[in-house]
C-alpha cells in the first residue's frame, strides 16, 4: 500500500530516501476522483522512474467562486484501492492549510501558452494552476512530472513556466486516453446526465472532422469555425473551438506551422475539454 503524507515535511523525507538511495522519482498530479487516464499516467511515471508520487488535492485557488469546487468529485477510497494496485510509493494529500497557510499572498502571473482559450472562460484558472503545480514541484523535488495531453494548455503553460523558473524537474507529456467511442476520460463525465453521455462523443467526432478538412488543404481557423456550428447545432454550449500553433497556442499565422485542435463546450450544466494533434 502506498505512504500516505499529508505534510510538507513528510513528502521530503520519503522523496529524501528515494533519492539517497539513488532512485529518480516521479509526481503525477492529480485532483483525485482518478480513472484510466490518471492510471496511464501513473504507469508512464513508473517506467520512467524507480518510485512513484502521486499527489491528490483540489486545489480551491484554480476554481472561480462560481465553479464546481465544491461538488468536484472527492473518492479517497476508490483512489488508494486504485494507486496501490498501481504500485505507487506515496500519495501525498496535504490539507488546504498545509498547501495554503494562513496569510498566502504569492501568485504566478503566467502568460504566453496562458493567454486566451480557457483563460477567456476561466480568468483565474492558470495562474491557480500554476501556484500549485509550481508548489508540489518545489515540495516533492520529484525528477520528473507527468501531465496528460487532455488538458493541452495546461500541459504547455506548466512546460513553460518549468524553463522559465529553471525548475529541476522534467515534464513528460502523455497521450489522452478515450473510452471506445472517443469521449476523452475525465473526471466531470461522471456528472453527464445518460442522454448527455451519449452525446459526449460528438467533440471528438468534430474535432476529427475539422483535422480531416484541414489535411484535405481547408483552412484552420475555418474548420474549427465549422466544427462548433456542428457542437452548436447538436445541442452544444460552445465556449470555443480553435486551432491554435502547436506549441505556443497563439493564433496561426502562416500554412507551415503545427496546429492543434482545442474545444471547450457545455452539455447541461458541465464543462467538457479536449484537443487533438494534426
Ligand atoms: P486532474 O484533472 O485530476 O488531472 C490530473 C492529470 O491527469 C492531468 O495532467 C491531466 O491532464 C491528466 N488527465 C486527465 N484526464 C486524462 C485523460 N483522459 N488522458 C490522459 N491524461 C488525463 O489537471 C489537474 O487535475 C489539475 O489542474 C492539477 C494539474 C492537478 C493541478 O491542480
Amino acid at each position: 500500500k502506498p505512504k500516505v503524507a499529508e505534510r510538507v515535511a513528510d513528502l521530503r523525507s520519503e522523496v529524501g530516501r528515494f533519492h539517497a538511495a539513488g532512485e529518480k522519482v516521479a509526481i503525477v498530479p492529480t485532483m483525485g476522483a482518478l480513472h484510466a487516464g490518471h492510471l496511464a499516467l501513473v504507469r508512464e511515471a513508473r517506467a520512467r522512474a524507480e518510485r512513484v508520487v502521486v499527489s491528490i488535492f483540489v486545489n480551491p485557488t484554480q476554481f472561480a467562486p462560481n465553479e464546481d469546487f465544491s461538488r468536484y468529485p472527492r473518492t479517497w477510497d476508490a483512489d488508494m484501492r486504485l494507486l496501490a494496485d498501481e504500485g505507487v510509493d506515496v500519495v501525498y494529500a496535504p490539507a488546504r492549510a498545509e498547501m495554503y497557510p494562513d496569510g498566502f499572498c504569492t501568485r504566478l502571473d503566467v502568460q504566453g501558452p496562458a493567454e486566451g482559450l480557457e483563460s477567456d472562460f476561466r480568468p483565474h484558472f492558470f495562474s491557480g494552476v500554476a501556484i500549485v503545480v509550481a508548489k508540489l514541484f518545489l515540495q516533492s523535488e520529484a525528477d520528473f512530472a507527468m501531465f496528460g495531453e487532455k488538458d493541452y494548455q495546461q500541459l504547455k503553460v506548466v512546460t513553460r513556466m518549468v524553463r522559465d523558473l529553471d525548475l529541476r524537474i522534467r515534464v513528460v507529456p502523455c497521450a489522452t486516453v478515450r473510452e471506445p467511442d472517443g469521449l476523452a476520460l475525465s473526471s466531470r463525465n461522471r456528472y453527464l446526465t445518460d442522454e448527455d453521455r451519449a452525446k459526449a462523443p460528438a467533440i471528438h467526432r468534430a474535432l476529427q472532422a475539422a483535422a480531416a478538412a484541414i489535411h484535405q488543404g481547408q483552412e484552420p481557423d475555418r474548420a474549427a469555425e465549422t466544427a462548433a456550428d456542428t457542437l452548436s447545432a447538436n445541442g452544444f454550449a460552445v465556449d470555443y473551438v480553435a486551432a491554435r500553433h502547436a506549441e505556443t497556442l497563439a493564433p496561426l499565422e502562416g500554412r507551415a506551422e503545427p496546429v492543434r485542435l482545442l474545444a471547450a463546450v457545455w452539455l447541461g450544466k458541465t464543462r467538457l475539454i479536449d484537443n487533438i494533434g494534426l
